[in-house]
């Protein structure tokens, strides 16, 4: 039963093949550099890796412009170099998911190029037309500011094509049968090379109506069809959703009963959680952790600090996001779309370590599988020279050589931060592996820990109260296991109490530590904790199972 539900208890790693490593030395990242660099992704304790598109594409926006569906972009390599890294990562264990950009394709995907030139094209209605442009042809941009019309005109048709990302990704008619079921065919084929499920793009947009007076109606079924689709296929395999939706609309995403979606995105924490490391103001940290408890016993969110986009904060009040714009993006060129911030973690966090374990120990401790994207485990900077979110998405850096060990090529497909703080002669893997102090050598011991606390991938939560502010404590518990866990979000000493009866033992086990706590004479623990510090505790003894007195 348990393995059946690896997802739950997964350390989920994102990443670009292109910005990973180049072994052919074109500068650009390939499969055969990648599947070098799986003993040091199973090094550091990831069981599940999602690529981003890696796919042929014109590549506007980073592969999320698909121009074939069944292939390898030929500067990443094969489809054989794929099976190659696929066998690989299999046999260290660690599962792969990729993703799944099903909303929208390429314009120059050959259906968008048929599409086009007539009417009669078998592939017409697999894009959203309309003979004169629509009314609402400037609303429902996803990328403000820079995006300023979801309806384009197309000379070759002679009519509008609707996109509600950036014009050369027309939407594709998801309502259409046959785009239907080219889409499961696209998710049969990759499982059958051996991936474990998908990260589904832009879902609410995916299932939404299209077209000229579309309704407002989501096709909850259409996630049904692709979960059963999928399961037939691979029963352990998972769809992991982009949706950045209200608390109480995802449970039409994971299915009242768990027969949608396994794993979503968890959006509502994210912005949340980084107005709490803004302000120390944990209410609505809390608010939307209990906004978001309620999901099918099979369901699993998916926690993150950054990603691939900006970090998006649009759901924030206003007077909210202007603090965590002041603390962490405070010019106008660190933010983007009048919503979020383009940065990456290390320099919103002014590169201070006590704040980045942190936010690090929140995500590997909060109900649910953490996600890191690449480089924040050795604390990348951000180039903000480059547009839009490419800022964030420049090539990892392994060592302290020429394009930080990304390539041996001339010119890189990015160019590798060099700057003296974040450059890559200061930050690689190569230096801080071999540093016990190092911020990677400090994430690996956090990962081996956490994937050895499964209270929290598959336990009931609560929290904790306590009169000292910017104060977060939950208690996990599963399998009369119990795990407590504290972070501190101020800048002062904290020194919060817990009562016996709170914990359930007289004894806490520092995980991460040797401090461990006994409850004094009144039943108390007293728990130290530093400015920004966190402590994770189980109660009764380290090791699970000598415990079963607990509770
Ligand atoms: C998703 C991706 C983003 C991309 C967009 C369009 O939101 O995360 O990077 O630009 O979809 O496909």
């Amino acid at each position: 039963m348990i393995d059946d539900l690896w997802y739950k208890n997964a350390i989920i790693y994102c990443m670009d093949v292109e910005k990973y490593v180049d072994a052919n030395g074109d500068g650009v990242g390939d499969f055969e550099g990648l599947t070098r660099k799986l003993d040091y992704l199973a090094g550091l304790g990831v069981t599940c890796l999602w690529l981003q598109p890696f796919y042929p594409s014109p590549n506007k926006d980073n592969g999320y412009d698909v121009s074939d569906y069944y292939g390898v972009h030929p500067k990443h390599g094969t489809l054989g170099g794929f099976v190659e890294f696929m066998n690989h990562a299999e046999q260290l264990g660690i599962r792969v998911i990729v993703d799944l950009v099903a909303n929208h394709s390429s314009d120059q995907h050959p259906w968008f190029k048929s599409a086009r030139r007539s009417p009669d094209s078998p592939y017409r209605d697999w894009y959203v037309w309309a003979k004169k442009r629509p009314p609402d042809h400037d609303e429902g941009m996803v990328f403000p500011g820079v995006q300023k019309t979801t309806w384009t005109r197309d000379p070759v048709a002679r009519a509008y094509y609707f996109h509600r990302f950036y014009k050369f990704q027309p939407d594709l008619n998801t309502r259409h049968p046959k785009v239907r079921e080219e889409l499961l065919r696209i998710m049969g084929f990759w499982l059958q090379l051996g991936v474990s499920g998908f990260r589904m793009d832009a879902v609410p947009f995916l299932i939404s109506e299209k077209g000229v007076d579309a309704g407002r109606e989501l096709d909850y079924e259409m996630l049904h069809q692709m979960r059963d689709f999928l399961q037939w296929r691979r029963r352990d395999a998972i769809l992991l959703a982009e949706a950045n939706v209200l608390p109480n609309e995802s449970l039409k995403y994971f299915g009242e009963l768990g027969d949608r979606l396994q794993m979503m995105l968890n959006f509502p924490v994210n912005q949340r959680l980084f107005y709490a490391l803004a302000t120390a103001d944990i209410r609505p940290l809390v608010k939307a952790l209990h906004d978001t408890y309620k999901r099918p016993p099979a369901a699993q969110w998916v926690n993150f600090l950054r990603s691939h986009d900006e970090l998006d904060l649009g759901r924030l009040t206003d007077p909210q996001r202007q603090k965590v714009f002041a603390a962490f993006g405070p010019t106008k060129d660190m933010q983007l779309y009048d919503r979020g911030i383009r940065r990456r973690l290390a320099p919103m966090l002014g590169n201070d370590r006590a704040k980045m374990e942190l936010a690090f120990s929140l995500l590997f401790t909060l109900p649910g599988t953490p996600m890191l994207q690449y480089g924040d485990e050795i604390g990348m900077g951000d180039d903000l020279s480059l547009p839009e979110r490419e800022c964030a998405r420049t090539p990892m850096q392994w060592s302290p050589e020429r394009h930080g060990g990304f390539s041996n090529g001339r010119r890189t497909v990015r160019p590798v931060i060099a700057d003296p703080v974040y450059g890559y002669r200061r930050v690689n893997v190569e230096l801080q592996r071999r540093d016990p102090q190092s911020l990677l050598n400090w994430m690996e011991r956090k990962i081996r820990m956490r994937r050895e606390c499964p209270e929290i991938s598959w336990g009931d939560w609560r929290i904790i109260d306590t009169p000292e502010s910017g104060v977060l404590i939950m208690r996990y518990e599963w399998d009369a296991h119990s795990l407590v866990v504290l972070h501190n979000f101020t800048d002062v000493a904290r020194a919060p109490r817990l009562q016996r009866k709170d914990v359930g033992h007289d004894l806490l086990v520092d995980l991460l530590a040797t401090h461990d706590s006994r409850a004094d004479q009144r039943g108390q623990h007293v728990i130290e904790l530093p400015p920004f510090g966190y402590r994770w505790f189980r109660a009764g003894g380290i090791d699970r199972n000598v415990n079963r007195e607990v509770i």
